[in-house]
């Protein structure tokens, strides 16, 4: 990740499952705690208006395209999520082939937004 504000994250999310952490903590949270674990810089953010999608996080970047990824479960589909995350840094343009994508990506990617920056 190439700073914090490349990947936000809803602190809030619920994942539709009935797992719940012993300490109480939201999906978003143990989502959060879990790529901090792995030294993955992220912005936290409360509600990202896609609660029936969550887990949610955000890849962004002014000059490259953008992601809404959402069904995220904290700790099953962690590895797709980081997977995901490399895949977006190394891509000059941001975009990331459908194909090349972890299969939990593919299934729960929300939009995709296009850069808001013009090339040189
Ligand atoms: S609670 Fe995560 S998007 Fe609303």
């Amino acid at each position: 990740m190439r700073d914090a504000t490349g990947l936000v994250v809803c602190t809030t999310c619920r994942h539709d499952d009935d797992r719940s952490a012993p300490d109480g903590a939201s999906d978003g949270e143990r989502l959060s705690a879990a790529l901090s674990a792995r030294g993955i810089p992220h912005q936290r953010q409360r509600c990202l208006a896609a609660c029936k999608s969550g887990c949610v996080v955000v890849l962004r970047d002014d000059a490259r395209w953008s992601f809404v990824q959402g069904g995220l479960h904290p700790e099953d589909d962690l590895e797709a999520l980081i997977e995901m995350i490399g895949l977006w840094d190394q891509a000059p343009d941001g975009l990331v082939p459908w194909r090349s994508r972890p299969e939990a990506i593919r299934r729960n990617t929300i939009a995709r937004i296009p850069p808001t920056e013009t090339a040189p």
